[in-house]
């Protein structure tokens, strides 16, 4: 039996890649922060699994930038695996709060490796780096795992450094290091501010009577979204190559908020420009106006393809969000429709 260390677990991802390995049969670990509320909701379907007879799932309280707490949890559970996803992983909030981010991106990242570099002296283990599309900046075109990196945000920046310096260890030190350059993924969970949930939250609630406008930034930004569950496989994958290596994960495709705010409004019948107002606090100092990715090496070598498209994911989310507010998604026909 396999035993994974995940940071970040209580995020979007952390929770979907719980699940995956979970039913893979891992022992999974997770590091959580404390918060003085729970924090622990997205990892509800796990607890509650009533064929669940051992812990699959164990918590520990820590910080990516505490390596003394780390390094002392690495050497108790031996993980095989180890998949760093933790991050202050909003761009906006980024350039509020750079060196805080550059900390927990990068020097998170760092102290980690340094971590599993003297553990694995001990014990071969596997490290799984969460890079961004976002490393790209201004580079135009589709995206490859040779695409140069022109990061625009402090977010950027730091998980160039922090893709870097996987690189480093791997060929410095032959650790099994490797990154997923991974495109926007969004889900049920996706934190409430990333724009494509703003949206379908926000639309739900409107429809729920409890907000009467959307206020959003810049609607002409494209980016390559698709589903967060299809990409925690990849992630999954990507470590269990013969060889550590960098892979890109996209669509392939991609469509601008305008898109998507329009089929969202279009599933439930509601007219964006009746509900949407722009508001110059959500745009950013410097924006990436365009990301879309080539996925063929990881569809070549890990065999691993995007299911979940656009206005699947779209209904998806949505369907979800009305239903959170108490709305029946069954009562929009083309919603319902795309829901099959
Ligand atoms: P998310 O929902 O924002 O989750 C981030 C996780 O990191 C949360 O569990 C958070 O804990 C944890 N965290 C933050 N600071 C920490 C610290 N100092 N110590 C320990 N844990 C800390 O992000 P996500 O969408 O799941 O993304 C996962 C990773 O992939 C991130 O590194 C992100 O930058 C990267 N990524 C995401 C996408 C995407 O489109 N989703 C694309 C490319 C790369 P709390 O719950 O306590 O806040
Ligand atoms: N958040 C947000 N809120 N974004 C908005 C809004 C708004 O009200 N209005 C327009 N946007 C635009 C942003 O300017 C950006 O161009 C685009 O919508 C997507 O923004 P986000 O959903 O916040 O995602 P992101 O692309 O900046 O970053 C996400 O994807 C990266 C991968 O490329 C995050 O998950 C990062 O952690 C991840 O690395």
């Amino acid at each position: 039996m396999k035993t994974a260390l995940i940071t970040g677990v209580t995020g979007q991802d952390g929770s979907y890649l719980a699940e995956l390995l979970i039913g893979k049969g891992y022992v999974v670990h997770g590091l959580i922060r404390r918060a003085s509320t729970f924090n622990t909701h997205r990892l509800s379907n796990i607890f509650q699994d009533p064929h669940s007879d051992s812990p699959r799932l164990v918590l520990h309280y820590g910080d990516i930038l505490d390596s003394d707490s780390t390094a002392t949890l690495v050497h108790r559970i031996e993980p095989d695996e180890v998949y760093n996803l933790a991050a202050q992983s909003h761009v906006r909030v980024s350039f509020d709060m750079p060196v805080y981010t550059a900390e927990v991106a990068y020097v998170g990242a760092l102290r980690l490796l340094e971590v599993l570099r003297n553990f694995s002296g001990r014990r071969p283990v596997r490290f799984y780096q969460a890079s961004s599309s976002e490393m790209y900046g201004d580079t135009r075109g589709r995206l490859s795992e040779t695409s140069p990196f022109r990061p625009r945000s402090p977010y950027a920046i730091a998980k160039v450094a922090a893709y870097w310096q996987t690189v480093n260890y791997r060929e410095a030190y032959g650790l099994f290091a490797a990154n997923g350059i991974l495109f926007n993924h969004e889900s049920p969970r996706r934190g409430e501010t990333f724009v494509t949930r703003k949206i379908t939250r926000g639309l739900a609630m409107i429809l729920a009577g409890r907000e009467r406008a959307l206020y959003l930034g810049n609607l002409e930004a494209r980016r390559d979204w698709g589903f967060a569950g299809d990409y925690v496989d990849a992630m999954w994958r990507i470590l269990q190559a013969d060889r550590p290596d960098d892979f890109v994960i996209a669509t392939g495709a991609s469509h601008s908020v305008r898109d998507w705010l329009r089929l969202c409004c279009d599933l439930v019948g509601l007219d964006p420009e009746r509900i949407v107002s722009i508001d110059r606090r959500y745009f950013r100092p410097t924006e990436v106006d365009a990301l879309e990715g080539d996925p063929s090496k990881a569809e070549r070598l890990l065999g691993w393809k995007a299911q979940v498209r656009f206005e699947r994911l779209a209904a998806m989310m949505l369907a979800s969000d009305l239903g959170d507010f108490g709305v029946d998604p069954q009562r929009y026909p083309e919603l319902a429709e795309r829901l099959g």
